[in-house]
Parts: structure tokens; C-alpha cells; sequence
């Protein structure tokens, strides 16, 4: 846990310069540098040597942004946040919560076969064929419109839902809603960002096909699956596109107030930003940093159990994308991404992020729908619906014979975890 000092300066002024933001503390120089250049207020309110809190001007943050940019090939690199007590507020202990198991293997394996890369890329077509999705634009509201309307088409029986949030912007996040049978009041959320940025705001070219239309097409392929499949999970789970994750996690800070403020249950949480672009050797890279140890060894074990794809550790190195807003509260959170931070797609945030750099083609993205899938239902247990591929109510305890249940489960082996790390 980290615990921010309160500067001598802070406690001796009153007014505030603007806008709370936490950074990291290596960009402090530059940021101060950069502030004293263009004569814009800033104080440096707290820093514990791994995160500052400053308190800045807000017309200063489009500079910061691209300093950033430019000194740490950070695109922003910082949270924004609504009070100084929320900025300081030290990075919550995980808990975990759940026991991580590998059982259903039956299911799994029957809604991954229906998973589909030309559906996927078609998606990401879609959305990159927008002008943007830019929080603030007519066409970022479009966005949210379109989404929800792709995701109520997968919703086909009553109790699955699909809202739109408002967090003040023209657009606004989408929630996908399977409820859970018999413990619904844990939740499980899938998440991505639906708003894509470059320079220009709301009249830029900003495809975002990589960053992160492509995690957004995986949200909407593992939504299809689980529903054609008729997928009854016993805990509920909620798949979320954020509004707002380019300027300072917006969309996903709202979100998990909201779920704070109704003292909402979320077992986990795994982020999908940035799936189809393969820059490195390995397959899958699993974020260290402000993500759980605990749920990604349980990644590990669905990525080798059922993907057939390959995976490797690395770090972002600051709060890269919306997982952190979860890890903040405490929740068990992922981000698996699809290169080494190093080798990522060096065009994104620009008019040239589009599928091309993927051979137009989503290979890539469809190996983190296969362990999205994997996740959502061996977290959210339950079964698959009548009339689906291989599907009965309970058919991993009933249309298997016990024995290889019992060789599956001995050979994906069953994590049980009571400790909890920050990477
Ligand atoms: N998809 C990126 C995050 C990312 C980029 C992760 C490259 C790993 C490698 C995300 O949309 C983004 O741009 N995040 C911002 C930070 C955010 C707090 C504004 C960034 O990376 O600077
Ligand atoms: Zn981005």
C-alpha cells in the first residue's frame, strides 16, 4: 500500500491551481519544467517517489499531455481526479475474494469453438470507420448509440440488459448485464474503452482501430458467444465499454464510484485495450503493475488450459488504462495486451490506427476473446442454456463421466489463493 505525504506547501496555501491529477514521479521534473514554460500555475501537492500528486492548471493539461508524449512516449500518463482526498486516497489492498478453479471446461470449450475472427475484425471495421470516438464529439455519442444497439441484438432472452451511462460527456459508457442465478451479488466486469483520441479533439481523424476499437470487438465477440450459447452464470457479469479512458480514466473513475456508492461486489475485473496488433514474439503479455498477481496465475492457467495461445509478463510502468481504476478500489484486476509495452503499435493516437497495421485481419484479437470467454465463465461458473452446442443445465457434472472431470481437473490444476499482491 502507498501512503502520499502531504507537502508543507499544500497544507499552507488554500487555493487550489485547477485540477488534481496523479503522475509518475519521474515525469515531475518535466511537468513542473513544462508548467514554469508557459507560466501556468502548478504545485506538487504530494510525492512518495513512485507517484506525485500535482495540482495544475487546467488549461496547463493539454501540455502535460503532450510532453508526455514526447519526454516518456506516455500518451497523458496521468489520472485526473475530482478532489484532492480522492488523489491521495493510497492504492487500496486486494483481497482476494474468490477461489480461482478450472471446472467447466465442457462450456468453455463449446462457446470458444463458436468464436470467430472475421465477425470480430468486421466489428473493428465498424468502429474505425467512425471520423472518432472522441468523449466530447457528436460522433463519440454516435459510438455509445451504435454499441449499445450491437449488444441488444445479442440479448435475447428477458434479464439481460444493456444501458447507457452518462457521465456528464456527449458519450456515454455502455453495460452489458447478464445477471448471475444464484449469486448475483457478485460481479464480475469485462472491460474496454470506447473512446479513441488523436490530435484535433472532437473534429480529429481518430480510427482507434488498435486503440481500443479492437478491445471493444472482442467485449462484442465474447458477448455473442455468451449469448448465443444461451450462458447462465451464477455470478453476474457485467461487460463495460468506458467512455473517457484518454483523458485520465474518466469513464471507468464514474463507473467504479457508482459501483462503490451502491457497495457493489466486484469479484474481478479484466481490461481488453489494445488486442490485435502482435508486435512481439509472445502472444499475450500480462501487465505486472496495478493489476492482481492472484487473478492473473488464474489467467495463466485459462490462457494454457484454453487458448493454445503463448503469454509473457511485462509492465506499463504507470496507470496505463482502466484497470487501474479498479485496482484503486481494491478489486482483483488484468490487463492482458498484445505485444511488450516496447514493441507496441506506434500508431496509435493518430489518423494511421487503423486494421491495415493488422493485415486487415483479427487473429490476434480472437486469442483474448477465447481467454475473455474463458475467464467470464470460469469466474461466473454456471451452465449453458438448452439447445446449445453440447448444452444441459449442470453438463460439465452431468454429460461427462466423473472420471475425466477428475483427470481435467488434476491436469489444469485448481488454484486456491488467500494473499494478494500489487505487481
Ligand atoms: N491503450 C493505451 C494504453 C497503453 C498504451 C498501454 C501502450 C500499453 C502500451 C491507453 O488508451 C492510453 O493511451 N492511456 C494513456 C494513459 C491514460 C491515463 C490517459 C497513456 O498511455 O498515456
Ligand atoms: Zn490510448
Amino acid at each position: 500500500m502507498r501512503t502520499l505525504i502531504l507537502a508543507a506547501s499544500l497544507l499552507a496555501s488554500t487555493a487550489s491551481a485547477g485540477t488534481f491529477i496523479t503522475i509518475g514521479a519521474d515525469a515531475v521534473p518535466a511537468a513542473t519544467a513544462a508548467a514554469e514554460r508557459d507560466h501556468a500555475a502548478m504545485k506538487i501537492v504530494a510525492n512518495d517517489g513512485d507517484v506525485a500528486v500535482l495540482d495544475i492548471d487546467d488549461n496547463e493539461l493539454a501540455n502535460l499531455s503532450e510532453q508526455m508524449h514526447a519526454q516518456f512516449h506516455r500518451c497523458g500518463g496521468f489520472m485526473i481526479h475530482d478532489s484532492l482526498a480522492e488523489a491521495l486516497s493510497p492504492i487500496q489492498p486486494l483481497a482476494t475474494r474468490v477461489e480461482y478453479s478450472l471446472d467447466h471446461a465442457a462450456a468453455v470449450t463449446s462457446v470458444l469453438s463458436t468464436l470467430d475472427a472475421e465477425r470480430l475484425a468486421g466489428t473493428i471495421r465498424e468502429l474505425s470507420a467512425m471520423p472518432n470516438r472522441y468523449y466530447k464529439s457528436a460522433a463519440g455519442a454516435e459510438a455509445s448509440n451504435w454499441l449499445a444497439e450491437r449488444w441488444r441484438s445479442f440479448a435475447t432472452r428477458p434479464g439481460v440488459t444493456v444501458q447507457l451511462v452518462d457521465h456528464g460527456y456527449p458519450q456515454k459508457s455502455v453495460v452489458l448485464t447478464i445477471p448471475g442465478t444464484t449469486r448475483a451479488d457478485e460481479v464480475i466486469v469485462l472491460g474496454g474503452h470506447l473512446d479513441s483520441i488523436a490530435m484535433g479533439g472532437i473534429s480529429s481523424n481518430a480510427p482507434g482501430a488498435d486503440d481500443d476499437a479492437s478491445g471493444i470487438a472482442t467485449l462484442t465477440e465474447i458477448a455473442r458467444g455468451l449469448l448465443a450459447a444461451d450462458y447462465r452464470p451464477e455470478r453476474t457479469i457485467k461487460l463495460i465499454a468506458y467512455e473517457a479512458e484518454e483523458v485520465g480514466l474518466r469513464g471507468s473513475q464514474a463507473i467504479v464510484k457508482d459501483f462503490q456508492r451502491a457497495q457493489t461486489n466486484v469479484v474481478g475485473a479484466l481490461q481488453l485495450d489494445m488486442t490485435n496488433f502482435k508486435g512481439s514474439d509472445k502472444d499475450i503479455w500480462l501487465m505486472k503493475d496495478f493489476t492482481s498477481a492472484d487473478q492473473n496465475a488464474f489467467l495463466v492457467k485459462l490462457i494454457d488450459t484454453y487458448t493454445g495461445a503463448t503469454y509473457g509478463f511485462d509492465a506499463c510502468g504507470y496507470a496505463c488504462s482502466d484497470h487501474a481504476s479498479w485496482t484503486k478500489a481494491g478489486v482483483p484486476a488484468s490487463m492482458p495486451f498484445e505485444s511488450r509495452s516496447k514493441q507496441m503499435n506506434k500508431h496509435i493516437h493518430t489518423g494511421r490506427d487503423t486494421i491495415a497495421q493488422s493485415n486487415n485481419e483479427a487473429s490476434h484479437a480472437l486469442k483474448f476473446a477465447k481467454l475473455g470467454a474463458a475467464y467470464a465463465i470460469e469466474l461466473g461458473k454456471g451452465s449453458l442454456g438448452k439447445g446449445s452446442l453440447g448444452g444441459d443445465r449442470d453438463q460439465d457434472h452431468h454429460d461427462i463421466p466423473w472420471q475425466l472431470v477428475a483427470l481435467g481437473l488434476l491436469a489444469a490444476g485448481s488454484i486456491a489463493v488467500s494473499r494478494r499482491t500489487i505487481g
